[in-house]
């Protein structure tokens, strides 16, 4: 028997309607396939706690964290009680960051009966690796002087080391996709750091001869996934690059509420988190009518993750069956509840065992 730990943390908002919901589709994943069980550990830790405890976790909070396989986040943020960066850094990012989380991977496709805002989707599925942890989001630079001579510098760091991971998850994610990479560059007018990671790019590509890559500047890319997001399969693009066409990649698929989304620590030292793209969605909450996939499909990266492919690829299969079948929430333009949706994935599950 396989067994996983899974440190559960619903959060906030309508975190604590989907996760208890995609949770649920684990465990009926886990029963059928009769090898594997997964253990959750449900941590509190939200603006409620907060309230009580004046910090988002315990000040043994990580400690508690780090031996599990993996954590399942929901959503964190509700800013009637406390504030945005009051609770995503108290939580979220200190996870992101502490547990080494260098990689942020968004996948992004069509999905049966989604409409897409695209005429043409055609039949697009790709996956964005995003550095997340250096590039243009670091914490070098200052402002000086005030009115005229005010400036203010913001140097962006690119070092071979995390550089070189995020290729290389690149090119081990396509190795079992459709065998190509395409890097976002933008070496015709950033003259230092984008030449560096075309270069570095050309070298990760040697290790991997049986992927095809291109290079493509981001401003051409991005107008490429509109026009052709079928061409793609994965791209690989620094901080402020993958952050923009991770949203553009949400945007095409039609809601947020379908998004998914994995944080990977690559050296094995921490656990790895999931997390779906949307937030608290304070203006559904307590409806019953969020849409419960974006965290059910997270639970397909976190099988991915686990070495579970063929079980994932299953999960993803049934949750287009049921899409394609017009069982969607009011975000997808349907009138099905969150619990309708997932009892409708659990049954169809179930058929299949
Ligand atoms: P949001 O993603 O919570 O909501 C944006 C819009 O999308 C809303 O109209 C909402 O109803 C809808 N929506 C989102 N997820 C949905 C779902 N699963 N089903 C149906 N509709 C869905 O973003 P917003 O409103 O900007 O932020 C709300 C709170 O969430 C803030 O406190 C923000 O800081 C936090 N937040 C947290 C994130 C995280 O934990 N990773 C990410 C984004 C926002
Ligand atoms: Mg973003």
């Amino acid at each position: 028997m396989k067994k996983l730990t899974v440190a559960n943390i619903p959060g906030d908002g309508i975190g604590r309607e989907v996760v208890p919901a995609a949770t649920e589709v684990l465990n009926t994943i886990a029963a059928i396939h009769g090898g594997l069980k997964f253990e959750f550990t449900n941590f509190p830790w939200s603006c409620e706690y907060y309230l009580e405890h004046n910090q988002m976790m315990p000040d043994d909070g990580m400690e508690r964290l780090k031996d599990f396989d993996g954590i399942f986040l929901g959503a964190v943020g509700n800013i009637k009680l406390v504030p945005d960066h009051v609770s995503l850094w108290g939580l979220l990012i200190k996870i992101r960051r502490e547990f080494e989380q260098v990689i942020n991977i968004r996948p992004a496709k069509v999905i049966k009966g989604v409409t897409s805002p695209l005429t043409n989707p055609r039949d697009f599925d790709l996956i964005i690796v995003r550095e997340n942890s250096e590039g243009e989001y670091s914490e070098i630079g200052g402002r000086i002087y005030r009115g005229e001579d005010e400036l203010a510098i913001q140097n962006a760091v690119f070092s071979r080391k995390g550089t070189e991971r995020a290729m290389q998850h690149a090119f081990h994610l396509a190795s079992r996709r459709k065998k190509r990479v395409t890097s976002a560059t933008k070496s015709n007018g950033i003259t230092y750091s984008m030449p560096f990671w075309d270069s570095v790019f050309q070298d990760v590509a040697k290790e991997y001869p049986e992927i095809s890559t291109d290079s493509q500047h981001i401003d051409a890319l991005s107008a490429f996934f509109v026009t052709h997001p079928e061409k793609f399969d994965v791209i690989v693009a620094s901080n402020l690059f993958g952050d923009i066409l991770s949203d553009l990649g949400a945007g095409i698929m039609g809601s947020v509420g379908i998004a998914p989304s994995a944080n990977i620590n690559v050296n094995g030292k921490y656990p790895s988190m999931f997390e779906p793209v949307h937030g608290s969605a304070p203006d559904i909450v307590g409806r019953g009518v969020a849409n419960p996939i974006g965290q059910i499909w997270t639970a397909k990266m976190m099988l991915d993750h686990f070495g579970e492919e063929e079980l994932g690829n299953t999960l993803l299969e049934v949750i287009e069956s049921v899409t394609g079948a017009g069982f969607l929430t009011p975000d997808l333009g349907g009138n099905h509840s969150t619990k309708e949706i997932t009892d409708e994935i659990i049954s169809r599950l179930k058929e299949l065992d």
